[in-house]
């Protein structure tokens, strides 16, 4: 048996690119793994069935869950082991909001992928199952690497940053409301394909350096500077996510309003995130939107950044 930690993810930066060839999006994201986790127990059988065990009732138990997929992929790539070692009872702790924009789903994917890959003797290098984790969704890389990153071509390509800053944040999420990635990124294209670079011209790369904008991100996180990681979150994707949603257009608003360093909304959302230097500017923040927005379908939760996306526990 085995438990892990499955770290969420915010984005404080997704700027998207273009069209790329296989259908998705060319995206530049900077990904930062804060301490609410998932805890993930892994329970080896005797059968070969896989079965999957979480009393969220949004989480669904089914082949359908990344998770349950991972090892679906496991046993279909290294079926010698998995006959070996037989199947696998997941159980899924559900800390993480659902449909959020906080990679929950991935999170729970890559501890399995890292879970399996110890407990059936694989020998996969974290590079190796990156790969993999690829093949199930363009977050599970980042959840593998885990602390800091730039995540580039659909988000699954990983460059770790070292040595950054480690803050704190007010995650705020509605529970009721769920946002779907995929319409999130196809409503982007319908409204905002005319500015995307065509990157199969070999002109546009000039181009592309010049009008991706995330170096000052990476620059403030390298020094440390606070107030300037505040000043450059930015995420493409609240253009399309917050005119359709009211609720978290003034969550936002209200959010942003306590003097944070800056607030932005996580990936394709709903979950709206404010930054403070210390947990106790959180903890103030937090309080300050909950005695302004008394909504009991407002969750929020006081996190900080963390170094780790997959901690074993035991
Ligand atoms: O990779 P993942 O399964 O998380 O992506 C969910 C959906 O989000 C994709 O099916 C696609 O519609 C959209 N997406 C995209 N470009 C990306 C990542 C995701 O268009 N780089």
């Amino acid at each position: 048996m085995m438990t892990l930690l499955a770290h969420a993810k915010i984005n404080l930066y997704l700027e998207i690119i273009g069209n790329r060839a296989d259908g998705f999006h060319e995206l530049v994201m900077i990904m930062q793994s804060v301490d609410l986790a998932d805890r993930i127990t892994l329970n080896p059988l005797n059968t070969p069935n896989t079965r999957l065990l979480c009393d969220h009732p949004l989480v669904p138990t089914d082949h359908t869950n990344l998770a349950y997929k991972a090892v679906m992929l496991l046993q279909k790539r290294f079926p010698h082991r998995t006959n070996r070692y037989g199947g696998v009872e997941i159980t899924i702790d559900k800390k993480i909001p659902v449909g959020a924009g906080l990679a929950g789903g991935s999170s729970n994917a890559a501890a399995t992928l890292f879970g399996l890959n110890v407990l059936w003797q694989l020998g996969l290098t974290r590079i190796e199952l990156q790969e993999l984790g690829a093949e199930l969704g363009s977050d599970v890389p980042f959840c593998l690497a885990g602390g800091c990153a730039i995540a580039t071509g659909r988000g699954e390509e990983i460059d770790s940053l070292h040595n950054t800053p480690k803050l704190s944040a007010v995650l705020a999420k509605y529970t009721s409301l769920a946002v779907s990635t995929p319409w999130a990124y196809k409503t982007y294209r319908q409204q905002f394909e005319h500015t995307y670079l065509p990157l199969k011209d070999t002109a546009s790369l000039e181009e592309r350096q010049a009008r991706v904008h995330s170096g000052k991100m990476v620059g403030a996180l390298g020094t440390h500077d606070a107030t300037a990681i505040g000043r450059h979150l930015r995420n493409d994707l609240e253009k399309v996510v917050l005119p359709a949603h009211a609720k978290v257009r003034q969550l936002k608003e209200t959010m942003a309003a306590q003097g944070g360093l800056g607030t932005l909304m996580s990936g394709s959302g709903p979950t709206v995130f404010t930054l403070t230097e210390t947990p106790d500017q959180a903890q103030s923040v937090l309080q300050s939107v909950r005695q302004q927005i008394s909504d009991p379908d407002l969750q929020l939760h006081l996190v900080q950044f963390t170094s780790q996306g997959i901690r074993q526990e035991s």
